[in-house]
């Protein structure tokens, strides 16, 4: 992607910038950075649609299917496909290592059968919406684990003990990436009350899927805060360079942007975790490519027109 151009307000004022700022977010130590392996067959989605949240399987290693569905793909010109063909066994596939900023969320029995659902065409506008705000909440509750806490002493009800923990420690900001991100601004709101919210209005060209930045409205604190940066999808990785790049034109340091989706292809992801070493990449799943028209395969297909009712 070229050079980016565009304008962001940030509350009153205009652009703050802090470029030595270093305070790195929490380390990756939960995070499963590992190569891909063999798929496995997903779950029955029967018994995830069932509930609401409360019957998570066991967290199993990085070894998803998603992760293990394709080659990466550098786009290539229109009309080629960039992935290996639905012919390839996993075992033909190249491994993809994930980059070290990447936190995958670990690929429990809940995040495979609730991806499955919204993957399938299948799936009823209800089921969908139901299992990709589930998805969205488990994501935004694993993204909040890269934010820094401090040491804090408690006495507990029993007997004065006390109990040596840890308390959310700095401001945060939640910034959705409109449209689709703003489907991601409820979870976030149940996670953190009165979270303050800004909006960056960023859309890809239909035919090129060139990103273009609209509008951005920022609070005038911006760069003092930790952000996490709300878009589901992340594709080439044109729109999230554009994201982040006005949040650092902003003030903000890398290092405290979180950029929190649900579904990312390996050609866009490495693009972004290369551009931005120091920004946390979250995501649920790592698909293998991108179609000719630079869809996530096998992806989930456009995920705001079924998230919004507009496909
Ligand atoms: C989608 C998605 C991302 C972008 C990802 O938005 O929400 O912002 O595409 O693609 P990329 O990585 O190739 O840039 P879109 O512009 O389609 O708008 P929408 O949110 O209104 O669906
Ligand atoms: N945006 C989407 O909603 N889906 C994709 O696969 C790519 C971009």
């Amino acid at each position: 992607m070229g050079t980016i151009r565009h304008t962001v307000s940030i509350g009153q004022s205009f652009f703050i910038s802090h470029p030595s700022y270093s305070h790195r977010l929490l380390g990756p130590a939960c995070c499963y950075t590992g190569v891909a392996s063999a798929p496995r067959p997903p779950p029955s989605p029967c018994g995830a649609m069932a509930t609401n949240g409360a019957a998570g399987g066991p967290s199993t290693p990085a070894t998803g299917s998603s992760l293990a569905a394709g080659g990466g793909g550098s786009g290539g010109a229109a009309g080629a496909v960039s992935y290996p063909p639905p012919s390839a066994t996993s075992s033909e596939l190249p491994a993809f290592e994930l980059p070290p900023n990447v936190r995958l969320h670990p690929p429990t029995a809940q995040i495979r059968a609730l991806m499955t659902i919204i993957r399938s065409a299948e799936t009823s506008r209800a089921d969908w919406i139901f299992s990709a705000d589930r998805v969205i909440r488990l994501i935004v509750e694993f993204a909040l684990n890269f934010l820094p806490v401090s040491p804090v002493t408690v006495t507990t009800p029993v007997d004065g003990a006390v109990h040596e923990g840890v308390a959310f420690s700095g401001k945060i900001l939640g910034v959705s990436v409109v449209r689709a991100g703003e489907a991601m601004e409820p979870a976030l709101r149940s996670c953190c009350r009165s979270c303050r919210i800004g909006k960056i209005l960023i859309q890809r060209d239909e035919a090129t899927a060139a990103p273009t930045l609209f509008f951005a409205k920022l609070p005038d604190d911006v760069a003092s805060r930790h952000v996490l940066l709300l878009d589901p999808m992340l594709a080439t990785g044109g729109s999230a360079r554009m994201a982040i790049q006005a949040l650092l034109d902003a003030g903000v340091p890398q290092s405290k942007i979180v950029f929190v989706s649900v579904l990312a292809a390996r050609q866009g992801l490495a693009a972004v975790c290369a551009a931005y070493p120091d920004v946390s990449v979250v995501t649920a799943a790592v698909d293998a490519g991108l179609n000719a028209k630079k869809f996530i395969v096998p992806g989930v297909g456009d995920f705001g027109d079924r998230y919004f009712g507009t496909d």
